[in-house]
């Protein structure tokens, strides 16, 4: 049996690598901005999405150093998102990763400003993948930038900031929840996937149902370790939903029906997975994490 902690440690190392080549220094007149992106990239995240992007690759064919460069891409959509998400003007949070929130640590202009430049920085990286057609490339582009922008998380994130202090029902409550955190799962999985140059048609939809299921999951063990678990354990606010009104399936669903719609998602992965034998082995490793993590 393969030791899952080990090749999850080689993922983020090899993420880690490529995300410490891309970031500026945090040195010159624009100083705090990039030491802002670094404290945000390098805050002890746990790199699940680049985790998916590699056992993606490794499904199809195996994992290179461009599935570390489409991985670095994603975590730093991902860690915009935080940023942005912890403002004030949002969420307003102070701790994140068991450390002070981007904003409170470096200020409120300049947490936007380490969003925004985490996210160009990330297609620009999309640029710089080696011996691939062109094609794929635009391709990549197009998912994260759909699935990380108006067509996905950002509209998850709108969605979600116009229904506080609403109650969604179930329907609104999963679109929500598969465009904030659904759709760059999704992304991490697909353009892993793609980023190999040898994925076909048939294995594409497989890895799209598996990452529809496990995304949702993701999100309503988000939603469940917000109520259960404690702020030290999360390295954020416990009970920062319901401080802020958030409709969540804990607070639609309570906490039993929101495990067992977690549990029967993660079923759902499980099955999707079945085309591809062992090689995706630590794609079920990934999806066990996700539904029983602690933080
Ligand atoms: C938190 O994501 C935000 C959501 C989309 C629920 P993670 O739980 O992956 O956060 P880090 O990167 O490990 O801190
Ligand atoms: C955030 O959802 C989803 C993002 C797109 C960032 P949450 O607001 O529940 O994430 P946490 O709990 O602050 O990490
Ligand atoms: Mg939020
Ligand atoms: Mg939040
Ligand atoms: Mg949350």
């Amino acid at each position: 049996m393969t030791d899952f902690n080990s090749i999850i440690s080689d993922y983020t190392a090899q993420v880690d690598a490529q995300l410490e080549a891309i970031l500026p220094a945090a040195s010159g007149p624009a100083e705090q901005l990039f030491a802002a992106m670094r404290y945000s990239v390098f805050n002890g995240g746990k790199r699940v999405r680049p985790a998916l992007c590699f056992a993606a690759a490794e499904a199809v064919a195996s994992s290179d150093s461009n599935t570390a460069k489409v991985a670095a891409a994603v975590e730093m959509i991902h860690a915009y998102s935080l940023i942005h998400d912890d403002l004030p003007a949002m969420d307003d949070d102070d701790l994140r990763r068991g450390k002070p929130t981007c904003h409170i640590q470096f200020g409120e202009a300049t947490a936007i400003l380490a969003g925004d430049g985490l996210q160009s920085l990330a297609f620009q990286q999309l640029t710089q993948l080696s011996d691939i057609p062109a094609q794929t490339v635009v391709e990549l582009i197009g998912l994260l930038s759909g699935l990380g922008g108006c067509n996905g998380m950002v509209t998850g994130q709108a969605i979600d900031l116009a229904a506080t202090g609403t109650a969604l029902d179930l329907q609104q409550l999963k679109t929500m929840h598969a465009h904030k955190t659904g759709a760059l799962i999704e992304a991490s999985v697909l353009m892993g996937a793609l980023a190999t140059a040898q994925v076909n048609p048939q294995q594409l939809a497989a890895l799209k149902q598996f990452a529809t299921a496990i995304g949702l999951a993701f999100q309503i063990q988000d939603d469940i370790l917000d109520v259960e678990s404690s702020t030290e354990m999360l390295g954020k606010q416990q009970g920062s939903d319901i401080t802020n009104q958030k409709s969540t399936y804990t607070s639609i669903l309570g906490l039993e029906e929101a495990r067992s719609e977690a549990a029967a998602l993660y079923q759902q992965s499980m099955q999707a997975l079945d085309i591809f034998a062992d090689k995706a082995d630590s794609l079920r490793g990934i999806a066990d994490f996700i539904v029983k993590r602690n933080h």
